[in-house]
């Protein structure tokens, strides 16, 4: 059985006490933590920026997938970059040379992902798999940790995994919005390797409980 990656988000965490919060998942097991960025303008919400991500690089070696949902990734991904994300995924959605883009992050040593919004088909990105380290579905609209997982976005991911397996792609496919120990297993039935999971982790009385749920 493969080995499915669990990314907690953090924007459900304490952010009085993060470093604390992602020791906890640390210890609980988990090998990814989820920076979820959000610019007030492309999602309603503003969270973090790289100083954030600068301050946590000083406190883990956990792998950092850095989620922009900001309007222009271009202008932003190096701040990134430079404060210590190993994975950076921007959205389809926006309006920039997309594979100038995901060639400019893998240049600079780290990981590219595309993310698409519930809204957004499939046939957008399909065309850019080929160069991509990863592809988020979003299973919830952009924006706020806590929302309820919208279930019609499971054919999106069996397509995915039907096209990156046909073509042999190296391309892993992530999940993220109202996981929990319910939704995991219907997305890895799909053909998920990596989810993201904010308020079920951060909210459990057992972290590491929680994350082993995910992935069974
Ligand atoms: C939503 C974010 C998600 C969010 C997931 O805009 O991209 O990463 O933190 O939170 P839960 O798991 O609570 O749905
Ligand atoms: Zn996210």
């Amino acid at each position: 059985m493969k080995k499915i990656v669990i990314a907690p988000s953090i924007l459900s965490a304490n952010f009085a006490t993060l470093e604390r919060d992602v020791n906890i998942v640390e210890k609980a097991g988990a090998k990814w933590i989820h920076i979820d960025v959000i610019d007030g303008h492309f999602a309603p919400n503003i969270t973090m920026g790289p100083a954030i991500v600068k301050a946590l690089r000083k406190t883990t070696k956990l792998f950092f997938d850095v989620h922009l949902m900001i309007t222009s990734p271009e202008k932003y991904w190096q701040d990134f970059q430079k404060a210590g994300a190993n994975l950076i995924t921007f959205h389809s959605e926006v309006q920039t040379d997309k594979r100038k883009l995901i060639e400019n992050i893998k240049t600079s040593g780290v990981k590219a992902g595309i993310s698409i919004k519930p809204k957004t088909p499939v046939s957008d990105i399909e065309g850019l798999l080929s160069c991509l380290d990863l592809v988020l579905v979003m299973t919830v609209e952009p924006g706020f940790g806590g929302q309820p997982f919208m279930n019609d976005m499971i054919p999106k991911i069996e397509t995915l995994r039907k096209n990156i397996d046909q073509n042999n792609y190296n391309c892993l496919i992530e999940i993220d919005g109202g996981i929990n120990s319910q939704t995991s297993s219907i997305c890895i039935q799909a053909g998920a390797d990596a989810l993201v999971s904010g308020s079920y982790i951060f909210s459990a009385e057992n972290p590491a409980e929680a994350i082993k749920s995910l992935s069974l």
